[in-house]
């Protein structure tokens, strides 16, 4: 019998028709990111073990459950070193850091802004959206002096516009602060503090934790942990004035670009170089990994790593996870509707039906609900249908000669002239 091989576990081959998807994808993110003035680096595959360890940090559980190491060329290196010497990149911003510091970069320009596209690593459990070997699409601006409100919420402009590019549906923006060092310190001794008398209830992973490095517990998936977690009642109190008003200026950023966004105080990250801003984005397409993309700040890594003093900001979508929600969007039947007509009440139902006359008139695909049922459950038929846009009326907006219109990608809404939306909205499509 010649025995059969089939991929590692957690990894797939992309064939030919899917590749070519791929591809499409890459290059709608490649436009994107030359109009934000990234340019690409390809760092190696694998690292030494220790530029990991010293900046995803070493009780994070990547380092401690999930890195995929080379094996050492010697024996002696095993009994040498304190972990094997090579290991599979399990992320890219530290390689990217390297490369950073390595190169000097800060001598040559004030900000660099550089994106990747490749293979990441991660010897995780697999499970739908969760592999060993995945890809991402990142990019890290980092620059001497460069820490500003106005480049976080750039960042996460980009991060949102790549996704619609690549049309990868609904998500969510979750947003926090971590503050600085010092705030972050603050914070893991209230935590402390704050899960004393429940300690004993955490699960055997978050009693170690608990000491190691309590923000873990944070993100603890154990029913229990997060029981007790839920409790905590998470607050703003270990952030210095000066970090509170960074925050306050990133989220009025954000809103200066409509970027809709939920706070999320509990959300900690699972790497440990978070400064400031912390965001996720979240499908809802997807089932328990619904992550398709995350970032933040991160001003301490590049000295921490023997660099210049340099901040940092960047993100990093999941591809797989991209492919997947896309691909659940369709099973679902959801696209094709371009725009879905709320009505608010039984009065605007004739005003609003004629509406959507006119936008399918202009080759649009419109839907709308006869009945004026709460707009909390026509929304939801809207997100069936995968609505990429909502227009809201009612007797109040039609005696106005308004409409609310609602971008169901970034969540954004606003209010618009009624008789030039067609126009307005066929250009959003
Ligand atoms: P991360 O949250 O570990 O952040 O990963 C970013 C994204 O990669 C996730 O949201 C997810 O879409 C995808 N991903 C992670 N692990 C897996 C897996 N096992 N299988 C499939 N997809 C996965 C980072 O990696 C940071 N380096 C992001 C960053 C860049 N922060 C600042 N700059």
């Amino acid at each position: 019998m010649v025995k059969k091989f089939s991929a590692p576990r957690g990894t797939s081959d992309i064939f030919p028709g899917e590749a070519r998807l791929w591809q499409e994808l890459e290059t709608r993110a490649r436009l994107r990111l030359a109009c934000y003035g990234y340019n690409e680096i390809r760092p190696p595959f694998f690292e030494e073990t220790d530029l990991f360890v010293r900046s995803v940090g070493q009780t994070s559980d990547i380092v401690q459950k999930q890195m995929l190491h080379l094996l050492p060329q010697s024996r002696a290196q095993v009994a040498d070193a304190p972990h094997p010497v090579l290991s599979l990149r399990p992320e890219g911003t530290a390689s990217v850091v390297r490369a950073y510091i390595q190169n000097g970069m800060d001598k040559k320009e004030s900000l660099s802004k550089l994106f990747y596209i490749g293979p990441m690593f991660r010897g995780e459990r697999p499970q739908k959206g969760r592999l060993r070997q995945f890809h991402q699409i990142g990019v890290e601006a980092i620059g001497p002096d460069s820490c500003s409100p106005y480049l976080d919420a750039e960042t996460i402009r980009l991060a949102l516009q790549v996704l619609d590019d690549m049309e990868a549906g609904p998500y969510r923006l979750k947003l926090n602060t971590l503050g600085t060092v010092q705030d972050k310190e603050n914070l893991s001794k209230s935590l402390r503090q704050r899960l004393t008398t429940s300690k004993k209830d955490l699960c055997a992973d978050c009693q170690n934790r608990f000491d190691r490095n309590v923000f873990r517990v944070l993100d603890c998936k154990n029913k229990t942990c997060r029981q007790i977690v839920a409790r905590l009642s998470m607050d703003d109190a270990h952030l210095e004035p000066s970090s509170r008003d960074y925050y306050q200026k990133v989220k009025s950023a954000l809103k200066t670009l409509n970027i809709a966004f939920d706070e999320d105080p509990s959300m900690v990250r699972g790497l440990d170089y978070y400064t400031h801003t912390v965001f996720e984005i979240c499908s809802s397409a997807l089932g328990s990994q619904d992550a398709l993309g995350a970032g933040g700040r991160y001003n301490n890594l590049v000295t921490q790593l023997g660099g210049p003093q340099a901040d940092a900001v960047g993100f990093a979508l999941g591809l797989e996870r991209i492919m997947l929600a896309r691909k659940e969007q369709e099973a679902a039947g959801v696209p094709p509707v371009d725009v879905f007509v709320i009505s608010l009440d039984e009065t605007s139902l004739a005003s609003n039906f004629q509406l959507a006359d006119i936008l399918r008139a202009r080759d649009m695909i419109v839907d709308m609900s006869f009945k004026t049922a709460s707009v909390k459950s026509q929304m939801r038929i809207a997100n069936k249908k995968g609505a990429r846009l909502v227009v809201i009326a009612g007797e109040d907006e039609q005696r106005r000669g308004v409409v609310t219109l609602k971008n169901m990608r970034d969540g954004s809404q606003r209010q618009i002239a009624r008789d030039a939306c067609a126009r307005e909205i066929k250009d959003l499509l």
